[in-house]
């Protein structure tokens, strides 16, 4: 990896929340750091070939300078956030989501994705809703995603949080879902 195009991540301005799922299971949101290589490898190692599909729209598995890219964010235009759960030193990666803005500084392009197990909790609405509260205090106006049709957990989601759900320029099986921060917030 070139360290001088992939410059190491600015100290975290997001402070860890503590979250108590649908099931009284209890997490950690915070950002993703160089040091979750492993445990980042090891959450996606886990994952379904749909749920690679649903985030990835491929069930190819992410290579390592996929992994090594994903650890280290670029802090001007990137917020990556990880669900831990566990105590620290056997603490694993149980979701995640990250929002990357576009040229135009103006909006924002998210994804998200929770382990199998973890799902129905409650964790990635916690999630999102972290990454939009962040997009809007750095002064983001949208935030967008492409989700597939048949994914109807996520536009649900999606719906839930505010978002308008339509068409998308990748065809009928992708949809685009998109946030106005400017709006009153729901989240
Ligand atoms: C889509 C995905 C991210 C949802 O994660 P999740 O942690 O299960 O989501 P949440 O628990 O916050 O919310 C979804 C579920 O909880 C329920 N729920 C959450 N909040 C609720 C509320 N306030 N009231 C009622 N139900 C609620 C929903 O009914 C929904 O259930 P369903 O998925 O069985 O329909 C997850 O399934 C996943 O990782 N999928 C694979 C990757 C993916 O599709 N990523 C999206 C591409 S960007």
């Amino acid at each position: 990896m070139d360290r001088t195009e992939r410059p190491e991540s600015a100290a975290s301005n997001f402070p860890p929340m503590q979250v108590t799922l649908r099931d009284g299971r209890s997490a950690t949101i915070r950002e993703i750091r160089p040091d979750d290589a492993d445990a980042f490898r090891a959450a996606l190692e886990r994952l379904s070939a749909d749920a690679l599909h649903s985030r990835f729209f491929s069930a190819m598995r992410p290579t390592e300078a996929m992994i090594e890219r994903a650890v280290r964010t670029h802090a001007e235009r990137e917020r990556a956030l990880v669900a831990v759960a566990g105590e620290a030193g056997t603490a694993t990666i149980v979701g995640g989501g990250r929002c990357i803005s576009g040229a135009d500084r103006e909006s924002c392009e998210f994804a998200v994705m929770i382990s199998d197990g973890w799902r129905g909790m409650g964790l990635a609405s916690s999630i999102m809703r972290a990454l939009i509260r962040d997009a809007r205090t750095r002064g983001l106006k949208r935030m967008e995603g492409y989700v597939l049709t048949e994914n109807r957990s996520m536009l649900d989601l999606a719906r839930r949080l505010g978002f308008a759900v339509g068409a998308s320029e990748e065809g009928p099986s992708v949809k685009l879902v998109r946030l106005d921060l400017g709006s009153i917030a729901r989240n």
